[in-house]
């Protein structure tokens, strides 16, 4: 690949734009005309009309008389709300969108910049807005899918497991599958307070509300103890490892003395560690190899006890406090 496509903003940013204006579900409504899309999207007609040439010229919807565009199969993948989760710039697609532009900082600092663009830190300014909290934890569960509940790398080990809790668990669609699955299981589901109470919908949804606690608090605080399983997923690579040490020392305390403590989502044995560059730019996050994910959870009180990989083929790493 050449480097001026390498170095190109345009298109991405014309996806957003469409995206954002939902031209998608405005053509499959029937708007196929550039004035008609223009009007239905509060668009001007010449400007829309452009970006959707480029578009069209990129392999993204098709124009098959001048000036009337119809959806293809990847223009198809833009229908729907649950798919512009991540790319609505009036939303949280805005949010991971202008956020790239303050990567020269990231680099230059070591640390997050995500305030110059945005006047806060990440997680404070989803605190302060709660309607883009609302869309981050939409993509954090709907917008992934189904997540996949065989964490542990014995399918037997389920057998004793009794109580979940999964820490940091969004919305908790993770826990409802889980608990769909393993009827005998109780789950609890810790996450800041903003995200906890949206997750009723998902335990009802999934039938399994009764067998359900929720706590709404943070993760570096103690967590509720007692628990067979302790859940991390997604979670570790949002945060330096300072903060990731204190959220394994939690669940190391809480854990103790019998539970055990999963990872979802981290490099597998011999993998180097994602660069996540979008958790270095949202939050200051980052990824980790076994080696060094192993030694901080020594520093936590934990000993890596197994390794395996998901039917989704996330890597999992179970741990058992020392
Ligand atoms: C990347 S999301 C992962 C959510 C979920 N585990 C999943 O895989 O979909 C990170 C989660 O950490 C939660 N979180 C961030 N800071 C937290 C804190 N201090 N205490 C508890 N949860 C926190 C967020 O609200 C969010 O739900």
């Amino acid at each position: 690949m050449d480097l001026w496509t390498l170095s190109d903003l345009c298109t991405p940013w014309c996806v957003h734009v469409v995206a954002t204006l939902r031209i998608a579900d405005r053509i499959a409504a029937g708007n196929e005309e550039i004035g008609q899309l223009a009007a239905a999207a509060g668009a001007d007609r010449d400007s829309l009309h452009r970006v959707l040439r480029h578009l069209v010229s990129k392999g993204l919807f098709a124009e098959p008389a001048p000036g009337r565009f119809s959806l293809n199969e990847t223009a198809r993948g833009l229908l729907g709300e649950t798919n512009l989760l991540g790319l609505d710039l009036d939303a949280f697609g805005g949010r991971m969108a202008y956020a790239w532009g303050t990567l020269l900082s990231a680099v230059r600092t070591g640390k997050p910049a995500y305030h110059e663009a945005f006047g806060r830190g990440f997680w404070e300014d989803l605190e302060a807005h709660p309607e883009i909290a609302a869309k981050f934890d939409a993509l954090m569960g709907p917008g992934h899918g189904v997540p996949d509940w065989r964490v542990l790398v014995d399918p037997a080990d389920w057998e004793s497991v009794r109580t979940v809790v999964d820490v940091g668990g969004g919305t908790g669609a993770l826990l409802a599958e889980i608990l769909r699955a393993r009827p005998a299981v109780r789950g609890t589901l810790v996450d800041l307070p903003g995200t906890v109470v949206r997750s009723g919908e998902v335990f009802q949804a999934a039938g399994v509300s009764d067998r359900v606690t929720t706590v709404a608090q943070s993760f570096f605080d103690p967590l509720p103890g007692g628990g067979d399983l302790y859940i991390l997923k997604s979670v570790l690579f949002d945060w330096p490892d300072r903060e990731a040490t204190a959220i394994l020392r939690r669940c190391a305390e809480a854990a103790y003395p019998s539970g055990r403590v999963v990872i979802s989502g981290g490099a597998g044995p011999g993998e180097e560690a994602d660069p996540e560059l979008l958790m270095m730019v949202l939050v200051g996050g980052r990824g980790r190899s076994l080696d060094e994910f192993r030694k901080m959870a020594r520093e936590a009180g934990l000993e890596v006890t197994a390794t395996g990989r998901q039917a989704s083929g996330r890597a999992i790493v179970e741990c058992r406090p020392r």
